[in-house]
This record gives structure tokens, C-alpha cells and sequence, in this order.
């Protein structure tokens, strides 16, 4: 056994230590692309930024203090509003930002184990996107200069190290990074305290408050799943709220757990972005289905509300998460029983109180739904160079281990069906394929939220053999999205654009133990 695998195992086996503690650093031994440390003389940023994670404390409950890691950020030059820290939270600064705007972010790692930093949805040059080839060790700095070409919406930022990003994640370093554009402005959206940003993310805490991440091997092949759900980094999260209209834009930063999102009272949800910005037209949905890395942005009506009433986001009750008749009643089982020993985790699928909102304060409202959001652009498939053979990307379990394609992560290389050429648009189909064998001759049915780095892309078509009756209402399909949900059986097809830049992209599982694992490959864009 080489060392490689051999680590693997003891990582897996062993869980993580967070507060800073590395059982293990791979990327020491094989780091060999050196970091880019200087700043380019001949670029003008708008918004020049120092960005650090660091470890820290935060009062999450009573008593001692949760050790987590964070980003701080501050501004060097350009306008104070492009950063703003959240009170009280784990999470990072919230990056402003305008489309045209030129950026610098001086990024400085004081960590202990290697890191970068990935702007999750953002269309910028290879060496600028996080790549975990890019990491840097504590002291270092890695200088991020690109220009904002993304569609007014809502971002995110987070450690990109290869297996070592879900602690890293899961440890408090997360940020979000929202892009407004003249479009947008013009809507006249509801903007300030009525534009709230909803981070939704499953943390595990001991008896002294300190976060507790994978405790075996088999948690760690389906995913690091939480005791309790916090809120912007708050436990039991309560809102209260006037008889306005709210925009809620709502992110899952959680590892890999998938949300059902849905009001207490049965209120439809109306939906007017997806992770590359707005949508054509506002679509209503009973519910909306959000896995790991997803965000959809929400027009929330209050304004017919009595003072005094109480509304709750939850999560609704959903199938097909992790089961299989092995995994159901084998190692479900198993890991059911070692934990109604210690700890009380919900499954995928189960119901959970996410949000509890109060309507407090009567206040005049003027706004209505807009008919029409946007002039979203489009992509045609006709001038697609594969319409009708599809790049096919299977992703299953095999033996334990997940696979794209067969296949798992290397550093810097590609396959020969993994390179696309610049200035084409392709069909990709993505196949959660849940015929391998897994844990002890079982099948393993997991879902796979699949991530492309580099682009916002389009769905043309979703479908699933059976299974998906209790979550297929809660799909929005109609807008750019950098990520997607790809439950057991399921196959989409999507369409892509590559253009602008050319070099190595990630695409991969966004369920982090999963990525971790080498469920994670490159594209290469070529000229
Ligand atoms: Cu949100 Cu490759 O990441
Ligand atoms: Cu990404
Ligand atoms: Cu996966």
C-alpha cells in the first residue's frame, strides 16, 4: 500500500481534528506549482482587498466559546461597502461587488494546513479560480486580480484544498460574494435590510461547544451530516420581520445535506434567481429542493401578515437520500445504532426547522412582483458541436469509492473525453449511476450535487427512472445554474459555453467528503 492510500485510510478512519489540528497534510509532499505572490503593476483594481483566514472564537452557545476558522477581510482602497462582516458569525465578510468592476483580493493564509480560496460561480481565468494546485502554507499570500463579468447574484467563497476542503469548510471558513449589475438596479428590488442573505449549514457540537466533524469511514462516504442546523452561524435562527417584501437569498454551505425548503403554513414559494442571477420570469414552487453549493433567490410577501404572526422554514420530509436495501438495513442500521448511543443526527430527507420568521412591525409596501426579471441571456443548443452525443459524466460508487467516469481526482491531468475547445458550446449529460456494487456487495444510492467550476451553465432536460416523486416539484430548471442536484437514477443534460479562458477547470461533487474523497477531476479549455 503507498503512503497516498495508506493516509487516506487513516484520515478517513480517524476523523479530522479542527481547531488547526492536521492528522495529515498531503499537499506538502506534492505541491509543484509555486503560488503567485505578486501583484501585477499593470492592473488597475476598482476595489483592492486584504483577505485572511485565521482561527478565532465565536459565542455560539452559552458558556465556552466554539473554536472555528474564518475569513476577515478589509478594504485597501476602493469603496468600504465591497466588505461587510456578519455580527456574531463563523461565516466570512459578505464581498459587494459590481459587474465591470475590477477586483484584487490579497488572500493570506494563517492557518496551519494548506489552503485556497475558490469563488464558487464566478467566470474567471484558471490561475484566478482556487485551484487546489494553487494552495499556499500559513504565511503565504496569493494575489487574485480578475475583472467582475458574472450576472447580477448571489456568490459564495470557500477553501478549495484537495481532500482536505469539507473540515476546512465545515471548520467556519465560508463567505458569500453578491454581484449587482445595471439590470438589476433597474428592478428596484427590495435592497438594504429587506435583502437578507440565508446561509444554511449542519454542524455537530460536543459538550464544550466544540465542533465535532466525521466520527467514521462510512459517515465520511455518505457525507458529513449534522446534529443541528445553523443559520448565518446561529443555532435556532429568528428573524423578525416588517409587512414588506423580503428578497431571502438563500444558500446550502452545508457539506451534504440536501434541504426540502418549504413554509410551515403550505405558502408557495416564488423563485426569481438561481445561482447565476435572475431568472426570465418569477416560477412558484410548493417547495424548493436545495443541495450542497445551490442558492435560489426568493420574493417573500409579508405584507398581508398580522403583527404578532409566526412563519417557519422548514425542511420537508424527502426520499431517496441514502438508501438501498443493503444501506437501509445494513450499515443504516449500524450507524442508527452506534449513534442512538451518543448522538441524535437526522438523515437526508428528514423534517427540520430551519428559520423561524416574526412579523413584528407595520410598514407601507409599494412594490409588486415584477412580470418580467430579466433579459436572461441564452445559450443555443443548435450551435451545440455535440447535440446529439453528449459528453457523458457517470458518477457512482465504486467499492467505496466515488468515481467520475471511473475515475478520481490527479492535480493536473486530464483524460482525453475531459477536453473541450475555447469559443464552443457542448451538451454534457451527468448520470448518477447507482448500479455499483458498494458496502458489502449493497447497492449505494447517493446523491451527488455536481459542481462545474468556470461557467454558469443551462439545463435542458432532467429526468429519473423512479424514486423521485417526494422532491420533483422542487426543481428550478429555468435559470443559469453552477451546480445541480443529481439524486439516484437521475440523469440531466445541461449546456455549456467555454469562452474567455482557456486552461485546467474543476468539476466535481459538491458533497465535500465526497470531493475530498477524489470524486473531483479536471476540464481542460483548450484554444
Ligand atoms: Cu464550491 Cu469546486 O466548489
Ligand atoms: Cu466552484
Ligand atoms: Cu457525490
Amino acid at each position: 500500500m503507498d503512503r497516498r492510500k495508506f493516509m487516506g485510510y487513516a484520515l478517513a478512519g480517524a476523523g479530522i481534528g479542527l481547531g488547526g489540528v492536521a492528522l495529515w497534510n498531503p499537499l506538502k509532499l506534492g505541491r509543484s506549482f509555486s503560488a503567485r505572490p505578486e501583484i501585477s503593476p499593470d492592473f488597475e483594481p476598482d476595489v483592492d482587498i486584504d483577505l485572511r483566514a485565521r482561527p478565532a472564537e465565536i459565542q455560539i452557545f452559552p458558556g465556552r466559546p466554539t473554536r472555528v476558522q474564518r475569513y476577515f477581510a478589509k478594504v485597501l482602497q476602493g469603496s468600504p461597502e465591497a466588505v461587510q462582516e456578519i455580527e456574531g458569525s463563523y461565516l466570512g465578510p459578505i464581498f459587494r461587488f459590481k459587474k465591470g468592476q475590477k477586483v484584487r483580493i490579497r488572500f493570506t493564509s494563517e492557518i496551519r494546513q494548506v489552503t485556497i480560496v475558490h469563488w464558487h460561480g464566478l467566470h474567471v481565468p484558471s490561475e484566478m479560480d482556487g485551484h487546489p494546485r494553487y494552495v499556499i502554507e500559513r504565511g503565504e499570500t496569493y494575489v487574485y486580480e480578475f475583472e467582475v463579468k458574472d450576472r447580477a447574484g448571489m456568490y459564495w467563497f470557500h477553501p478549495h484544498p484537495h481532500k482536505i476542503t469539507g473540515p476546512q469548510v465545515y471548520s467556519g471558513l465560508a463567505g458569500l460574494l453578491f454581484i449587482s449589475d445595471d439590470e438589476e438596479e433597474r428592478l428596484d428590488l427590495p435592497a438594504g435590510e429587506y435583502d437578507l442573505p440565508i446561509v444554511i449549514q449542519d454542524r455537530t457540537f460536543d459538550d464544550e461547544n466544540q465542533l465535532v466533524y466525521l466520527s467514521n469511514s462510512m459517515e465520511r462516504m455518505i457525507g458529513f451530516l449534522g446534529e443541528r442546523i445553523l443559520v448565518n452561524g446561529r443555532p435556532e435562527a429568528e428573524i423578525s420581520v416588517a409587512t414588506r417584501i423580503y428578497r431571502f437569498r438563500i444558500l446550502n454551505g452545508s457539506n451534504s445535506r440536501i434541504y426540502k425548503l418549504a413554509w410551515d403554513d403550505g405558502t408557495p414559494l416564488t423563485v426569481i434567481g438561481t445561482d447565476g442571477g435572475l431568472l426570465d420570469r418569477p416560477v412558484q414552487r410548493p417547495y424548493v429542493v436545495l443541495g450542497p453549493a445551490e442558492r435560489v433567490d426568493l420574493w417573500v410577501d409579508f405584507c398581508k401578515r398580522p403583527i404578532g404572526s409566526v412563519l417557519t422554514l422548514k425542511s420537508l420530509p424527502f426520499s431517496g437520500a441514502a438508501s438501498s436495501g443493503m444501506m437501509g438495513g445494513g450499515m443504516m442500521g449500524m450507524m442508527g445504532r452506534r449513534r442512538g448511543r451518543r448522538r441524535n443526527v437526522p438523515e437526508n430527507g428528514a423534517e427540520l426547522v430551519l428559520l423561524r420568521v416574526k412579523v413584528e412591525r407595520k410598514e407601507p409596501e409599494n412594490r409588486t412582483l415584477p412580470e418580467s426579471l430579466s433579459n436572461m441571456p441564452q445559450l443555443d443548443l443548435a450551435e451545440a458541436v455535440n447535440r446529439d452525443r453528449p459528453r457523458t459524466f457517470r458518477f457512482s460508487m465504486q467499492h467505496m469509492q466515488p468515481v467520475i467516469n471511473g475515475r478520481t481526482f490527479q492535480m493536473t491531468k486530464v483524460a482525453s473525453d475531459e477536453i473541450v475547445r475555447l469559443n464552443t458550446t457542448e451538451v454534457w449529460e451527468l448520470i448518477n449511476e447507482n448500479s455499483g456494487m458498494g458496502m458489502m456487495g449493497g447497492m449505494m444510492q447517493i446523491p451527488h450535487p455536481v459542481h462545474i467550476h468556470g461557467l454558469q451553465f443551462r439545463i435542458l432536460e432532467r429526468s429519473a427512472s423512479a424514486g423521485w416523486e417526494s422532491i420533483r416539484d422542487g426543481f428550478v430548471d429555468s435559470g443559469w445554474k453552477d451546480s445541480l442536484l443529481l439524486m439516484p437514477g437521475m440523469r440531466v443534460k445541461i449546456l455549456l459555453r467555454f469562452q474567455d479562458y482557456t486552461g485546467l477547470f474543476l468539476y466535481h461533487c459538491h458533497n465535500l467528503e465526497h470531493e475530498d474523497l477524489g470524486m473531483m477531476r479536471n476540464y481542460l479549455v483548450k484554444e
